[in-house]
């Protein structure tokens, strides 16, 4: 398989294979995703003893839960007896965990606490070894800056390490609170897509099709931003129009390309504006960090933050999108937002009008970059053509990792040269 994994990815050419064949996405969980970190929630739901996040990763459903010593765990969310789910909530608060169907029970560290109707079990391994019968833990839980994320491979790198140099703009998003806190709110925006995943993270720090794809939604936009006397309508049409910026411009943006297929592009969009509240936001700010961390903070505006392959952070707005294949022509990307915990509602409105103007399901840019994925996704069933190319700047950029711009496709050579270095990897 090596030989014929290398073979589909050469310079900057991509076999469209890699986006159409069932048996190569599904070398692609094992080989991939099976080996990387999930960010499966914040540190800020789990607040009390016997607070619960449950979710699926990799089709396993999982739950991560305080124990009553105040330790985060995880756990597959799985009955040991017959195999029932233990909960169906996406999240709670329990003193214990009690299965639906025969009401075994489980401290919130997981151990087995009791059997009703228990008799029949003597001497078999359930009453001899109760301790065995407790949850079954994920192999690997870590939090950086108190985001969580779990790692189905007990051997995996530790989650600092995988999220490398792009780690800062994790932090970053903490930093921006004038309090030192952040909480998840607004709730999640889910849309399953219909195209492979790797053609949603290609587009992700792509300044040549800003102009081309969204003039339908740029030219509306402008016409509202003038025409508005409401100033959310016209923060989000100004949302919309500002990726409308010309070839010369998205050239001018810069984008670095990290080891290990990650990435971070610069902001192109207006995020200190010069109202009262902003004011109000960045003198909390200052007394909070201090002046000069705090503008180092305000700062460092970073867009998108790559982290491949399954999240992509813009620190500056305050979001996260979590990336997950379903199939080898459907993937899910889910847009959490993130509250900065003591700035005014003003400010904290503003993170949820981006969410609504670039993620929201009624997003005109997200109608735009749909539909061209789903032309790619149709495009490349055409069998007469192999290859498609990410040859922009190769000249300049032949080397995977570096300094880039918008307008140059090393990001994505750089996403390929990681598919290659994980899908070549000995099991
Ligand atoms: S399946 Fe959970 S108690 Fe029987
Ligand atoms: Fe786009």
């Amino acid at each position: 398989m090596p030989s014929v994994i290398s073979s589909l990815f050469q310079d900057a050419s991509i076999d469209r294979r890699v986006y159409t064949d069932p048996a190569l996405f599904d070398l692609e969980q094992k080989q991939i995703f099976a080996k990387v970190w999930h960010y499966v929630g914040h540190e800020s739901q789990l607040a009390a003893p016997g607070q619960y996040i449950s979710l699926d990763v990799m089709n396993q459903p999982v739950l991560i839960i305080q124990g009553q010593d105040g330790i985060n765990r995880a756990f597959f969310n799985r009955c040991p007896h017959r195999g029932a789910q233990l909960t169906r909530q996406s999240c709670g608060q329990a003193e214990q965990l009690v299965c639906s169907y025969h009401a075994w029970t489980f401290d919130t560290c997981g151990a087995l606490r009791g059997i009703p109707m228990s008799s029949g079990y003597e001497a078999t391994p359930v009453q001899d070894h109760a301790e065995q019968w407790g949850l079954t833990a994920v192999p690997r839980l870590e939090n950086y800056a108190g985001f969580l994320f779990v790692n189905l491979d007990r051997q995996a790198p530790a989650l600092e390490q995988w999220l490398g140099v792009n780690a800062g703009n994790l932090l970053n998003m903490v930093e921006r609170s004038p309090s030192g806190l952040i909480e998840p709110f607004g709730g999640i925006f889910r849309m399953t897509q219909r195209n492979n995943w790797k053609i949603y993270l290609e587009n992700l720090h792509d300044g040549a099709h800003a102009l081309p794809t969204h003039q339908s939604s740029v030219l509306p936009a402008r016409q509202t931003s003038t025409l508005t006397q409401d100033p959310w309508s016209k923060l989000q049409a100004d949302i919309v129009s500002a990726n409308g910026q010309s070839p010369r411009k998205m050239a001018a943006l810069s984008v670095n390309c990290f080891e290990q297929g990650h990435s971070e592009m610069f902001g192109f969009r207006e995020s200190r504006p010069d109202t009262a509240q902003q004011q109000e936001y960045e003198a909390q700010l200052r007394q909070f960090h201090g002046a000069e961390k705090a503008e180092d903070v305000l700062r460092t505006d970073r867009h998108i933050a790559l982290f491949y392959p399954n999240l992509s952070v813009t620190p500056n707005w305050m979001q996260l999108r979590v990336i997950t294949p379903i199939s080898v022509n459907q993937t899910r990307v889910d847009t959490h937002s993130f509250r900065l915990v003591g700035a005014s509602d003003a400010v904290n409105r503003r993170i949820i009008s981006f969410a609504n103007a670039v993620n929201s399901p009624t997003s005109l840019i997200r109608a735009d970059d749909l539909e061209n994925f789903e032309r790619i996704e149709s495009g490349l069933r055409v069998r007469e053509r192999r290859w498609i190319s990410a040859h922009r700047e190769l000249l300049k950029e032949e080397q995977p990792v570096g300094p880039s711009h918008a307008m140059s496709e090393r990001y994505v050579r750089n996403q390929f040269h990681a598919w290659r270095n994980y899908m070549e990897q000995a099991e």
